[in-house]
């Protein structure tokens, strides 16, 4: 139970969230070039319906105004990702100006509003130009690009940004990695080459880390990882090692990297038994080592449940609800002789099928500090949602109070357990476009007035959520316990 009236810890980052392509729009204006989630954006808005990048909520035009309602809501921070083709739109080479001053005007007006920006280098949004010239993070060039991208920023930002993340969830990059990547048709049955760009995302990680020990003073950097913690379906023991087993490959096998240096080991193994592990190749973990996370940012929406999976089983990896339809997920992670996902029937979900588990926050900020014993911080956590706008321009969502109160319950429950909470960045701040379901799902605290289809007049309405982390902010949580 929450203790009546006891406040979060003094410094706390009441935060929101957003990305570049998600929320900015401007996808081709001030020398800007394509991403590869324009590009597959355009591609599934086509086969789908939803919207595509080119508008998305027009941040890049109105970041001024939905700053300002960040500083009336009382937000203490703001979690952006920076677009890297809005500032090297070939990927490398030429510096566009106009894509740096946008950046400049942004962690400006978030600073002139008290707003600590915490800068995410990269959420999924690799510069098309690499991928049409060496399929993109498949080839180890990228990790040199990447270098001179990310050296550029941050020396660039240094005086001004002192939070940084590095990539944007590796562990959702190797589950969805022809979403969150583009592949060549041909390429697309290669398991392997998951693991293989999640090995340069490692090394791409430790170049940020370095860089911002080297370039910022007093600079924090880590991860933002995509995580679940993963419960045996049953209290069987084989299904308790299915669990310890879905944890080890899809959990550890990245924070080990980030906190350790290396893989860990049984998912390794279990990779290379299977022919998946990454090439390695000589000097790769010396530089992966040598990078070090001050802290481990976590996006957490939904946990799992892992049960014992027989050898003899098809491998596949996560499957998804496109509909919003409850019951209507694809299928589950499969990994023979290891561990198979499934439901976890003692938990309701979203319409997406995401289990909603406000304990498994409290489990996972327990387990994680325990293991690394570094800050942890929370940079998505959120529930997705059909809105209805009123006609007066209201919002009543109720659902999302209910899962931000649950959720910050937990982590002050965490907090009184000694466990070191520095902030809370809930998905998202404004409306913005879904990865999976263009505006049709939505998870701002600020309504964005467009649909899918039609782009209206984009005008911002907070939603009754908006009004009530602004009382919850105000009381430092206090208002949590009432
Ligand atoms: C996280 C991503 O995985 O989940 C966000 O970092 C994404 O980019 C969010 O929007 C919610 O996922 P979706 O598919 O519901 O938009």
């Amino acid at each position: 139970m929450q203790e009546k009236n006891s406040a979060f810890p003094a410094g706390f980052l009441w935060g929101a969230s957003t990305s570049a392509y998600q929320c900015e729009g401007a996808a081709g204006e001030d020398g800007k070039k394509a991403s590869q989630q324009d590009i597959e954006a355009a591609a599934y808005a086509e086969r789908t319906g939803f919207a595509d990048a080119q508008t998305a909520s027009d941040h890049y035009h109105r970041f001024r105004e939905d700053i300002a309602l960040f500083k009336d809501l009382g937000l203490t921070s703001y979690r952006f990702s920076i677009a890297w083709s809005r500032i090297f739109p070939d990927g490398t080479g030429e510096v566009n100006q106009k894509g740096v001053d946008f950046y400049n005007e942004l962690i400006d007006c978030c600073i002139e509003n008290d707003l600590e920006p915490i800068v995410t280098l990269y959420h999924y949004d690799l510069p098309m130009a690499l991928v049409d010239k060496y399929d993109g993070w498949i080839n180890r060039q990228v990790v040199a690009d990447f270098e001179n991208y990310a050296r550029f920023v941050i020396s660039g930002f240094k005086e001004r940004v002192k939070y940084w993340l590095t990539i944007n969830e590796q562990s959702i990059i190797v589950q969805f990695w022809t979403r969150k990547n583009i592949i060549r048709e041909e390429l697309q049955d290669n398991d392997q080459l998951r693991f293989q760009i999640n090995h340069h995302m490692n090394m791409a990680h430790a170049i940020a880390c370095n860089l911002v020990h080297e370039l910022v003073p007093g600079g924090k950097v880590g991860p933002a990882l995509g995580y679940a913690p993963i419960y045996a379906a049953s209290s069987k023991p084989e299904d308790a090692l299915a669990a310890l087993n879905a944890h080890d490959l899809k959990n550890a096998y990245y924070l080990d990297v980030y906190m350790k240096g290396f893989y860990n080991k049984a998912a390794m193994t279990y990779l290379e038994q299977n022919g998946l592990a990454p090439v390695i190749e000589p000097g790769d973990m010396e530089l992966i080592a040598s990078g070090k996370s001050d802290y481990i940012a976590i996006n957490y929406y939904n946990s799992e449940a892992a049960e014992y999976c027989p050898p003899d089983q098809p491998r596949s990896f996560a499957g998804f609800n496109m509909s919003g339809k409850k019951g209507e997920m694809s299928g589950y992670e499969t990994q023979p002789g290891f561990y198979r996902i499934c439901r976890n029937p003692e938990l309701e979900t979203t319409d997406w099928d995401w289990a909603i588990d406000p304990i498994g926050m409290e489990y996972l900020l327990r387990d994680l500090y325990s293991r690394y014993n570094v800050p942890l911080m929370i940079t998505e956590n959120g529930l997705g949602s059909v809105d209805v706008l009123t006609e007066d321009h209201q919002i009543h969502d109720t659902a999302r109070i209910d899962y931000m109160k649950t959720h910050l319950q937990a982590i002050k429950r965490a907090v009184d357990l000694g466990v070191e909470v520095i902030g809370y960045n809930p998905w998202s701040a404004i409306d913005l476009l879904s990865t999976s379901n263009g505006y049709h799902k939505r998870y701002g605290l600020i309504y964005v007035d467009r649909t899918d289809t039609e782009l209206k007049d984009l005008a911002r309405y907070p939603k009754d959520s908006y009004y009530w982390y602004q009382n919850v902010i105000a009381s430092n949580g206090t208002a949590l316990s009432d």
